[in-house]
């Protein structure tokens, strides 16, 4: 048998990923930097090249339809867990994340040979806004309420792995982003749920200075649901870029390294 505490759904709903049809980017775009593979610097290049890339999808990419990363706008996420320390059933609608704006890549790796990406970055404040709607258990707290909800997680380290298979079309080479996993590290966390137990005011404030008190049990306990969270966000925004943006204009000389349609046929 399966972990129960460890199962649980979440969605997120029309996170704007509607697929792209054939348009792309043709020439390098100003916020691309491009690096070489061969480049003894490359980890340093590519570290700066990923740097740029998070400055620009902060403000969002029109021209390929990208929303911009800060602020960050989530129609809805529903979270349904099981048992376990977090047992809840609840919904997060017209939430707002502001702070990816601030991402400072620490580091970035290209696997050679499966041409996974490994990111480290640090937030230095992400701030998540929005109305809750929840009944259930965090920390073993029954907790009922619904109304304005925020969380600051401060100081947040994420270690992404990125699952990439590479494709080419017309004599491009293109990344097609499979799936994300995430760890992350965080220094703090503050946070405020207005209106528990329905405004019953004693409660409300107790339970909330409890849960600041006790920030990083509560914040272990939400882990799984972050995790995801983080991952399906990522995993959305690295698609639609890499669906638009040749690998090419990222690593000049990726066609070294990647066998063209012809070289495996003459085999
Ligand atoms: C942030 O977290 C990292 C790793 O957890 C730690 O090394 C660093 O000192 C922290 N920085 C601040 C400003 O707290
Ligand atoms: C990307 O990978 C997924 C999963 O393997 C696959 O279904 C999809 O067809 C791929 N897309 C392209 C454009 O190769």
């Amino acid at each position: 048998m399966q972990n129960r505490n460890m199962q649980f759904k979440l969605f997120i709903v029309t996170l704007v990923l509607h697929c792209t049809t054939g348009e792309y980017f043709k020439t390098k775009p100003s916020f691309v930097k491009t690096c070489y593979k061969r480049d003894p610097e490359f980890e340093d290049c590519s570290r700066e090249a990923v740097q740029q890339l998070f400055n620009a999808l902060g403000p969002g990419l029109r021209d390929i339809g990208m929303q911009p990363l800060d602020p960050l706008k989530i129609p809805k996420i529903r979270i349904l867990q099981g048992e376990g320390p977090v047992n809840v059933n609840a919904a997060l609608d017209d939430v707002t994340v502001t702070g990816f704006g601030k991402t400072e890549v620490l580091s970035s790796q290209v696997d050679s040979k499966t041409y996974d990406f490994r990111t480290k970055v640090r937030v230095p404040k992400i701030r998540i806004e929005g109305t809750y709607d929840l009944k259930g258990k965090i920390l073993l707290i029954p907790l009922v309420g619904r109304g304005i909800c925020w969380f600051e997680p401060t100081n947040m380290t994420i270690d992404i792995v990125s699952d990439v298979k590479v494709y080419t079309k017309d004599d491009y080479v293109f990344f097609n982003v499979t799936g994300a996993h995430v760890k992350y590290a965080i220094g703090g966390l503050k946070l405020r749920m207005n209106n528990l137990f329905d405004g019953i005011e004693s409660l409300e404030e107790s339970t909330n200075a409890y849960l600041n008190a006790n920030w990083r049990p509560v914040s272990e306990s939400l882990r799984p649901i972050l995790s995801k969270t983080i991952e399906d966000i990522l995993l959305g925004f690295m698609q639609r870029l890499f669906n638009n943006l040749p690998g090419d204009f990222m690593i000049g000389d990726i066609k070294d390294y990647v066998p063209s349609k012809k070289a495996e046929k003459k085999v």
